[in-house]
């Protein structure tokens, strides 16, 4: 399957993302968390993307574009991904249309994650990243032994730069003013499925899967509707 997760900020794209990916194998393919190595790892391309970050802003097309092309292209994404935060206005949208139909390929789903504006504050700021296991966790809905599992494995809870709260708003706006518009572009494509997203993480996880007509993975059962 090659989906894109649409949705603003919080509403839990990379977590149902991740989920996707640990349990039918599509990679999740977060522009965010590339962007954010390359800031980490302080190369060329990281340098000029971290401002446009840090101010909640959305980086150049170009930039994207660049890391999405050889993202797709690798192997392991040749039976399925998942994009996770890309794309995220018009001409990224365009762009992508353009790079899967080079080599052949089409979208199957856009899932929307529709999550109410106070829940996705709570989700964004209290969103930490545990610091040994990589786990994005969060302090107002994790169950506690996962927050215990990562302190006890002497990890620290961080927080994401652009959690804070004067940069979420600009984030949010940003959503508004240049994603939003893709709900309307994929719904006349005929790809879009909107999900209620503001339950718990395993209530979501299930919307989509039968949304998308996948079943249910778990430990000893087989996987219907693929
Ligand atoms: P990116 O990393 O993509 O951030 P985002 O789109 O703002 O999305 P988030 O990662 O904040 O939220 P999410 O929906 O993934 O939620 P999550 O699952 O973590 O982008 C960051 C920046 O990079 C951008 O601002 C921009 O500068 C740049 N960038 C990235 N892509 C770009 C592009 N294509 N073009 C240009 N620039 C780009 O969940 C949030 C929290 O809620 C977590 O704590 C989680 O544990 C919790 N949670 C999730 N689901 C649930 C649930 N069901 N119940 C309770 N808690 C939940």
């Amino acid at each position: 399957m090659r989906i894109v997760m649409l949705g603003a900020p919080g509403s839990g794209k990379g977590t149902q993302a991740k989920r996707l990916e640990n349990e039918y194998g599509f990679p999740q393919i977060s522009t965010g968390d590339l962007l954010r190595k390359a800031v980490a790892d302080g190369t060329r391309l990281g340098r000029s993307a971290k401002a446009a970050m840090d101010a909640g802003e959305l980086v150049s097309d170009d930039i994207v574009l660049g890391m999405i092309k050889e993202r797709i292209a690798a192997p392991d994404a040749a039976a399925g991904f998942v994009l996770d935060g890309y794309p995220r206005n018009r001409r990224q949208a365009e762009d992508l249309e353009r790079v899967l139909q080079e080599i052949g390929i089409a979208l199957d789903a856009a899932v929307l994650m529709d999550v109410d504006m106070d829940i996705l504050m709570r989700r964004l700021t209290g969103r930490r990243t545990c610091s040994k296991t990589g786990k994005v966790l969060n302090v107002h809905f994790s169950a506690q032994e996962d927050i215990d599992a990562c302190l006890r494995a002497g990890g620290e809870l961080l927080q994401r730069d652009d959690d804070k709260e004067e940069t979420i708003k600009n984030r949010l706006e940003v959503y508004e003013r240049q994603t939003q518009p893709l709900i309307e572009h994929y719904s006349r494509k005929g790809l879009l499925r909107k999900v209620a997203a503001d339950g718990g993480v395993d209530e979501v996880y299930r919307r989509i899967t039968d949304l998308l007509g996948l079943g249910s993975r778990r430990p000893g059962s087989a996987v219907t509707g693929r």
